[in-house]
């Protein structure tokens, strides 16, 4: 499976990255994450060029890691700086390093080219940012399916009103539209259903309720989400708000880096309900999404989805785009690096 690499990851978050080494595979890149003492969060690769050792079972030494196997050293910047074993340091000693940028509560990484990494292009996710009046928990899963049918699962939010009864959903509704948009490589789903019943935690809104939600996808396998909850023709804009996340960071083939967040408005303070979301969050991923992703990951065996040739369903227009989106920018990536392979050699 191929991989976006030049796009701003989600990596970690902020807590996650500290004065302890962090290992974690980015779009099938090994980087280590940590903080210098200054508090700044930097990556490096994860891989000792002398044995292959994973220099996250090494230690910090000030600022520079040390290889637990024989002790060389590397700075932040990826320099070795110290061979124990001689005072010669080689050219091919030196390792990667990934440009880190921490914004909007997150901590991103740039595992591509480092001179287009442009903190621009960041997706703006200032919407869900701590303030005052606002209130974002974020959690974390090492989820054992592949990426792009996680992004399936969330472009598609047809799926909660069978998967997700009792939980996110109160059942099918009467009806429903599925309206997709594309803007700046970025792939917007407008789903709206009517006549559904509410999901448990908003049954005092009756026995019937329409529904939107609204999705934007970024190629940093972001998606932000704004739901909307109406009594039955009211007005959506109007209608009961909740906002989260869901980032789909890739590990490899196999394996996905999963955050999500939920945003509030209300309780700000309340440190008991942050943890009652992010338990609730995870719960609803463990038992629901994740048993379903892992079996069809299974049954799809790596394949490419559209090799296998699926049925399509109006519901799949949103995911359909996004994988329209990915081949477009893999094919200008591979553009770019092959004049780049061509301006240097
Ligand atoms: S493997 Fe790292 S110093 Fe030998
Ligand atoms: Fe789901």
């Amino acid at each position: 499976m191929k991989f976006l690499k030049n796009v701003w990851y989600v990596a970690a978050l902020p807590d996650q990255v500290g004065r302890e080494l962090l290992g974690r595979k980015i779009a099938g890149v090994h980087v280590l994450l940590y903080r210098t003492q200054a508090g700044e969060a930097v990556a490096i690769a994860d891989t000792c060029p002398h044995r292959f050792a994973p220099l996250n079972k090494g230690s910090l030494i000030g600022d520079n890691v040390e290889c637990l196997y024989h002790g060389l050293q590397f700075s932040p910047a990826g320099r070795c700086v110290r061979n124990p074993q001689a005072d010669l340091i080689s050219p091919n000693m030196h390792i990667g390093r990934y440009p880190v940028v921490e914004r909007h509560g997150l901590v991103w990484l740039w595992p591509g080219d480092e001179r287009l990494a442009d903190p621009a292009k960041i997706p703006d996710l200032s919407h869900i940012e701590n303030s005052p009046t606002r209130r974002t928990v974020h959690s974390f899963i090492e989820a054992p399916y592949r990426h792009d049918i996680l992004i399936d699962n969330l472009m598609d939010l047809t799926h909660i009103d069978f998967l997700h009864v009792g939980s996110f959903s109160g059942g099918p509704p009467e009806s429903g539209e599925t309206v997709v948009e594309e803007r700046d490589n970025q792939v917007i789903v407008t789903r709206t259903q009517y006549r559904g019943a509410p999901p448990p935690r908003d049954a005092d809104m009756g026995p019937l309720v329409d529904r939107r939600f609204h999705i934007r996808w970024f190629p940093s396998q972001v998606t932000a989400f704004e739901g909307r909850m109406v009594l039955p023709g009211g007005s959506l804009d109007q209608g009961r708000k909740t906002v989260f996340t869901h980032i789909a960071t890739p590990a490899d083939a196999k394996n996905t880096n999963y955050f999500m967040s939920f945003t509030r408005e209300h309780a700000v303070e309340d440190r008991d309900l942050d943890a009652i979301i992010s338990a609730t969050q995870k719960k609803v991923i463990a038992t629901e999404d994740g048993p379903m992703l892992e079996a069809i990951d299974r049954r799809m065996n790596g394949a490419d989805l559209m090799e296998l040739r699926p049925v399509v369903l109006p519901g799949d227009t949103g995911a359909l785009r996004v994988r329209r989106v990915v081949k477009r920018l893999l094919q200008e990536e591979e553009r770019h690096q092959a004049a780049s392979e061509v301006r240097s050699a």
